[in-house]
């Protein structure tokens, strides 16, 4: 992205991103809504199919607007929606793959074990001590990490000294393992992010840090509460999300304090504001979706 271009936040679906230039992007962050989990949207997709088809356009897109060699990184699980579990990771990998990425790694990111957002499914065991009742209660997500071809490594990059990594925050919070504990944002009442599947800033932080430079660009394409966004931009990267939910507009200005007493030190070279566009391709999803499952219903009835 040339320079001069502002962070930017886009309320449209991220399957076009046509805002961005090929190559302009040089980090996503990314968790893609819980397909139809009970806790995200239930009646998003028509089916796991339909689910997957956005997975690969999406995926397309990204390709598109990362630049060479840069990184990829989507927080997603599996996900058991009336008794039956779809293996989402495993699937947005084979697509990002077969979309032209290289697989580079995955972490498991585990919270704590007091924390269980879908039910203690382990009960089952309780009640019926015996064989084949076993159902472990899930206390991890996966954190995929793809890439796009091969990065050449610079050597005198001016950002390299800014960008540097503090190892000792490194060693202490066991940053170099396969396995991140990290303690999720609760579901609490009156959270900023009430309703909305956000994840902790904790996996943007060690994120952009790892995998990208200061001053250079990261996208969340699910924006959500825009978690990957404040991050950034405390970091002092440039943002850019996507979101095609407009219920989530005041929540994200307030996160990123747009309209407010700035957030952000405004020493930072980077505190320049938002430029916010609202394309009609953006929905009230929740609107949205109680609309077409009644449209649906009443298809059925006739
Ligand atoms: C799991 S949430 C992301 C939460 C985010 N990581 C945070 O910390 O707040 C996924 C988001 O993707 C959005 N979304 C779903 N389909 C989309 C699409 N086609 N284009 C853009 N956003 C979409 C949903 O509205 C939801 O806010």
């Amino acid at each position: 992205m040339p320079q001069e271009l502002k962070n930017l936040i886009v309320f449209g679906d991220c399957r076009n991103m046509k805002e961005l230039p090929d190559g302009s992007v040089h980090l996503v962050v990314t968790s893609p809504p819980y397909f139809n989990a009970p806790f995200d949207y239930p009646d998003l997709f028509k089916d796991y199919d339909e689910f997957l088809e956005l997975m690969r356009d999406v995926a397309k897109e990204i390709y598109r607007v990362l630049a060479q060699g840069r990184i990829a990184c989507f927080v997603t699980q599996d996900v058991r929606v009336k008794g039956k579990l779809y293996p989402v990771p495993a699937d947005i990998l084979r697509i990002m793959m077969e979309e032209g990425f290289n697989y580079r790694d995955r972490i498991i990111w585990r919270k704590p074990e007091g924390y269980i957002r879908i039910s203690r499914r382990s009960g089952v065991q309780i009640q019926h001590p015996y064989p084949m009742y076993f159902y472990p209660d899930n206390i991890y997500e996966e954190i995929l990490i793809l890439q796009k071809g091969k990065y050449k490594y610079p050597r005198n990059k001016p950002e390299l000294q800014s960008s540097q990594i503090d190892m000792q925050e490194f060693n202490r919070e066991k940053w170099y393992l396969s396995v991140w504990d990290i303690t999720n944002v609760l579901p609490l009442k009156g959270r900023i992010e009430e309703g909305i599947a956000a994840f902790p800033e904790e996996i943007p932080y060690r994120l952009i840090k790892l995998f990208s430079y200061v001053g250079e660009t990261v996208l969340d394409p699910f924006m959500g509460s825009a978690t990957t966004l404040k991050v950034a931009i405390e970091l002092q990267r440039k943002a850019v999300g996507y979101e095609i939910d407009l219920e989530h507009l005041d929540v994200v200005k307030r996160k990123l304090g747009i309209g407010q007493t700035r957030l952000f030190n405004s020493d930072s070279s980077n505190s320049s504001p938002f430029e916010i566009i609202i394309r009609n391709d953006a929905k009230h999803l929740r609107t949205w979706l109680q609309e077409k499952v009644k449209r649906q219903r009443s298809v059925a009835q006739k």
